[in-house]
């Protein structure tokens, strides 16, 4: 998987070392990585605010088109592993809830240009593992 997101790097012309993630160390949590993971990358929770969070998860019904509800007892064990791990500060909010739209998100990734978002390898930019491997999932 890490050899693959070097692949799809290096065809877009970067050094992977630059974009080497790995000192992301990312907490686990059994439930959260079945739920959050079964559908898209279990997203690392210092991404995105604990406020940000709370909606999120307060509106998994209409979750970005996908109905992605919980029992309310999985929920709230989900919620209390992110809001413990949540980033700080406004760099890591965003008013649509996606972790592609934070400050921090954008200011990283302003290398990218329109064409590699849409690589059809991608396709979205909340298809992470797409070029950075399972490394930025914590694996
Ligand atoms: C039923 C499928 C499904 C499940 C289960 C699911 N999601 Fe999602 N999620 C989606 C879809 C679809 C999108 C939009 C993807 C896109 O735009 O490419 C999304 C997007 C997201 C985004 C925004 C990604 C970005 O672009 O920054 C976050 C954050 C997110 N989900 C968190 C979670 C969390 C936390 C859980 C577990 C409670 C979860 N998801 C469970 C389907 C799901
Ligand atoms: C089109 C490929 C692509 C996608 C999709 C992508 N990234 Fe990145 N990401 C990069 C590149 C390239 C860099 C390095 C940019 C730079 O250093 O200027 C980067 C940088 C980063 C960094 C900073 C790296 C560091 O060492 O601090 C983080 C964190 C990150 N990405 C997380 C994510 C997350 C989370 C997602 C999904 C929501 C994602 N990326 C989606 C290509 C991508």
């Amino acid at each position: 998987m890490k050899r693959a997101g070097a692949i799809l790097l290096l065809a877009f012309g970067m050094n992977l070392a630059y974009a080497d993630p790995s000192r992301l160390s990312t907490p686990s949590d059994a439930k959260w990585k079945q739920e959050c993971g079964s559908c898209h990358d279990a997203y690392p929770p210092r991404l995105l605010s604990a406020d940000n969070w709370r909606r999120l998860m307060s509106s998994l019904d209409k979750h970005f088109g996908a109905n992605a509800e919980l029992d309310a007892r999985d929920n709230k064990k989900i919620l209390d592993f992110l809001e413990r791990n949540a980033g700080s500060g406004e760099r890591y909010s965003s008013s649509t809830l996606r972790i592609s739209d934070t400050p921090w998100f954008i200011h990283d990734h302003r290398v990218i240009n329109k064409k590699e978002w849409t690589n059809p390898e991608v396709r979205s930019r909340s298809n992470c593992s797409a070029c950075h491997g399972r490394v930025i999932l914590g694996d």
